[in-house]
């Protein structure tokens, strides 16, 4: 059985696989869900092109597709999707796809530290072979800088708080585990609300550590002129740091002047290159969501190029 049940996945083949061919660019492979069934739905001269920043994702897509040769697989970051389609020869896409966050398989490994509920070495870094662990981080930071990640990235109202009860602790002895950050932040949260406080520290660091929200960034903007006309973006988002990005994005493409609106001439060369698909994100609906818990944040939003 596959490591990770992969979310929304009838409604991204609805949006994204229409007529069964196509050169399909999936940044986020994780353990092939999302892959694996658009190639089940395509014909043999059909291409994916597949990343993914975690080594173990990338070796497990290795070995499951490793007889199909219409894959190709990176061990990268997507925002690197214009070096890998001139790698390919690819000028243009037909399907642009990412399933942002992390797998079930990561959350569950004890090597990256994803989780709380267990005490392992605090990581929270995808590839473990680039920048900073989240407790280096933690180690190393002005108390001002780690209180600002973890209001910014993770919306944490007490981050000042702990930020404070970082810099006391480490003074003592570094900060190594999950369970060092857990006591740290149980020492300023009541027991009701922990681990709501424990996923959004959580979360901030790991955004902060893996690049997140710049390299999310990065790839929708490298993305739109690699899709072909009519070629349709789609990516699910699972909390709203992630989603307010997608959106503006898409809304800004789908505009063909900038110019302040006392302008009497349009100057701004401004061209509208996507139409939004998905006026509302799409969610998984009542069956989805008692099957699978990671599905409860899911939202997809898809464009397509103009
Ligand atoms: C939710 S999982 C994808 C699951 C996949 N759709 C499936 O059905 O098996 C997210 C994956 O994205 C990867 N990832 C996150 N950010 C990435 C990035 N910037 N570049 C490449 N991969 C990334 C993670 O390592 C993880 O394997």
């Amino acid at each position: 059985m596959s490591p990770h049940k992969p979310v929304l996945l009838k409604e991204s083949i609805e949006f994204l696989i229409r007529d069964g061919h196509g050169i399909y660019f999936d940044g986020t492979i994780g353990f092939g869900g999302h892959s694996g069934k658009f190639l089940e739905m395509s014909d043999a001269s059909s291409r994916l092109i597949g990343a993914d920043k975690d080594k173990s994702a990338f070796d497990y897509c290795k070995k499951l597709f490793e007889n199909d040769s219409r894959v190709q697989l990176y061990n990268t970051s997507f925002s690197n999707i214009d070096l890998i389609s001139k790698i390919e020869f690819i000028e243009s896409f037909d399907v642009i796809f990412a399933d942002l966050g992390v797998s079930s398989f990561q959350l569950d490994s004890k090597e990256a530290g994803f989780t709380f509920r267990e005490d392992v070495p605090l990581d929270l870094r995808m590839n473990r072979e680039e920048g900073l662990s989240a407790a280096e981080l933690l180690n190393e930071f002005s108390e001002k800088e780690i209180a600002d990640i973890i209001f910014k990235y993770g919306e944490e109202k007490k981050s000042r708080k702990i930020a404070s009860k970082i810099v006391e602790r480490r003074r003592i002895s570094p900060i190594k585990s999950t369970y060092d950050l857990r006591e740290i932040v149980a020492e300023v949260t009541p027991e009701f609300y922990l681990n709501k406080s424990l996923s959004r520290v959580f979360q901030a660091l790991r955004i902060y550590v893996n690049n997140e929200l710049e390299d999310l960034k990065l790839f929708l903007e490298k993305s739109v002129p690699l899709l072909k006309k009519g070629g349709r973006i789609g990516i699910i988002t699972f909390h709203s740091l992630e989603d307010r990005i997608v959106k503006e994005f898409f809304k800004y493409e789908t505009l063909d002047c900038i110019c302040p609106p006392e302008s009497p001439v349009c100057v701004c060369d401004k061209q509208q290159r996507l139409k939004i698909i998905t006026r509302k994100p799409v969610v998984a609906g009542e069956n989805e969501l008692k099957e699978n818990r990671r599905a409860r944040s899911a939202k997809l939003r898809v464009a397509e190029r103009v």
